[in-house]
């Protein structure tokens, strides 16, 4: 790729899998459909992850679900997705489309986890993400995600189910991450991604209630940023396998800060919100202006310098 008369290359490798460039859709964002996948594929995003989908059709919370708060978003909307059977329709369309994509998951038990994969592998995913930490589901998500030996047992049971690579979203909700990032690492799995959104509340005073319906939610966005760089910058200094960073970033120095604690790639949701679609293109260039302006060629030689 050309750059201001120099050859810059953004490229990312994550395990086996390859990306012009390291951004990738977050879970849950404008990916519940090809058409939007499709759209953010076209602003340039390098992959794609689906917003997670279960084995059955689910509604979600009632509203309110998703409220802005000073530096960045609280949601809970309860994993709200039409159910693997049905999601077919939209990954053959991706993948017709030629877009890299990551099927994100969640369940409560191993069968369930090995059924879901088992559905995305054959309608064509490039990769599975495990949904191991959403805040605010019960029987799932971080629920499950804060076990490291159960962890371990669904990984395994999928690694030797399952071709296609496997990460897993982790939560910063925890009290030993790298306990858990080395059962993960343990068990196989490809990478870890992290992180999803953190545990949070906003009270109402006028109705003096919280705000949301299901009252506790995942707060994202700016805020979170500090904390993602904390856990990537931890697991990374404890397993070998590859990290996906993800919590606030809006800008290429962001990204550029998830690489340098130890990211191969960088996951974008909320900074959608106040970039719009097309952040995507905006943080490769602001990737590279800031390799040109520092004598870098190659993305990869970031990858963990802080820790030097
Ligand atoms: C509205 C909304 C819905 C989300 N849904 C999911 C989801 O289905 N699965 C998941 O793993 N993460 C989900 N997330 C978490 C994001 O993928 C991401 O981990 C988190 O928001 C932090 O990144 P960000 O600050 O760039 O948004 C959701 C986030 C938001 C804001």
């Amino acid at each position: 790729m050309v750059f201001g008369g120099n050859l810059i290359d953004i490229s990312a490798k994550i395990g086996s899998i390859k990306i012009k460039n390291p951004t990738i859709l977050a879970s849950g964002i404008m990916d519940q459909d090809a058409e939007s996948i499709k759209r953010v594929f076209e602003n340039g995003a390098g992959s794609i992850v689906t917003k997670s989908i279960g084995l059955k059709p689910k509604k979600g919370y009632l509203n309110p679900t998703f409220v802005e708060l000073e530096h960045g978003i609280l949601n809970a909307m309860g994993l709200p997705n039409p159910g693997i059977n049905d999601f077919k329709q939209e990954i053959v369309k991706i993948k017709k489309y030629g877009i890299p994509v990551i099927g994100s998951i969640f369940g409560s038990t191993s069968k369930e986890f090995i059924d879901l994969a088992l559905k995305m592998q054959k309608f064509g995913v490039d990769a599975l993400e495990l949904n191991m930490s959403c805040p605010h589901a019960k029987g799932y998500g971080l629920e499950i995600g804060s076990d490291p030996d159960l962890v371990y047992n669904i990984i395994s049971n999928l690694k030797n189910t399952v071709k296609i690579p496997i990460f897993v979203k982790i939560s910063s909700n925890l009290t030993d991450i790298i306990k858990l990032a080395k059962a993960i690492e343990d068990s196989k799995a490809d990478g870890i991604v992290a992180i999803n959104s953190i545990k949070a509340m906003k009270i109402d005073l006028t109705i003096r209630k919280p705000i949301l319906s299901n009252k506790i939610g995942g707060y994202s966005g700016k805020a979170i940023k500090p904390i993602g760089i904390r856990c990537v910058y931890e697991i990374s200094e404890n397993v070998e396998i590859p990290i996906i960073g993800v919590g606030g970033i809006t800008n290429g120095k962001d990204a550029i800060e998830y690489i340098m604690a130890g990211a191969s790639a960088v996951q974008i949701g909320t900074g959608m919100y106040y970039r719009g679609i097309d952040i995507f293109n905006k943080i490769c260039i602001e990737i590279k202006d800031w390799m040109e302006n520092n004598n870098y060629k190659k993305l990869s030689d970031l990858i963990g310098v802080a820790h030097i």
